[in-house]
């Protein structure tokens, strides 16, 4: 099962200047439940904007560069599609950013997509889908808090099987 997860505004914007333009807490928590124990995919920018790897997870990267990323400990580095084979996890998540899930989108399975209630200066963006060709499994709306500075909403989309 090939899976992807995103966090993105209003707008579908996801990033600026390599970082993530929001802290919603709920949702990085979220992330952590549904993907720790399972297979990451991930540019190599989005790897630089973490800063390393993350625990308790496989954490695959793809670069055209392998070399460079030698000061990184506990990745997998692929140059090319083979990322998305031989898979040892239940599930693998496409993780970004922007250039990642626009070249694996057509892949996958289900989305685990948060939309966070706002919009922001961005320069990267997820890649636009077609809702029709998604089944909306499951849609959670949550008000903003102390740990939340938007209202935000979590969906979970799976693709339609074909007749
Ligand atoms: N909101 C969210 O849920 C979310 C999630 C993840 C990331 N983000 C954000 O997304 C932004 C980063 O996205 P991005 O599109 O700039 O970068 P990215 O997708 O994270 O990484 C791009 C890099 O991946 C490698 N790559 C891409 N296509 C390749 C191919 N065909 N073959 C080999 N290597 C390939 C290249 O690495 P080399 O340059 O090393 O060759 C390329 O520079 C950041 O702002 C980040 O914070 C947001």
């Amino acid at each position: 099962m090939l899976s992807l997860i995103v966090a993105y505004d209003k707008n579908k914007s996801i990033g600026q200047e390599n970082t993530i333009p929001w802290r919603i807490k709920s949702d990085m928590l979220r992330v952590k439940e549904l993907t720790t124990n399972q297979t990451i995919i991930m540019g190599r920018k989005t790897l630089d904007s973490i800063g390393r790897a993350l625990p308790n997870r496989i954490n695959r990267v793809l670069t055209r560069d392998e070399n460079s990323l030698n000061h990184y400990s506990n990745i997998e580095v692929y140059t090319d599609d083979s990322i998305l084979e031989n898979i040892e996890t239940e599930k693998a998540y496409i993780f970004g950013g922007g250039t990642v899930y626009s070249k694996y989108l057509h892949k996958c399975d289900e989305m685990f997509i948060t939309e966070v209630d706002t919009v922001v200066e961005a320069d990267t963006k997820f890649p636009e889908f077609d809702e029709n060709d998604w089944d909306l499994i499951s849609r959670e709306e949550f008000s903003k808090d102390e740990n939340n500075k938007f209202n935000f909403v979590f969906m979970h989309y799976k693709r339609k099987r074909k007749e």
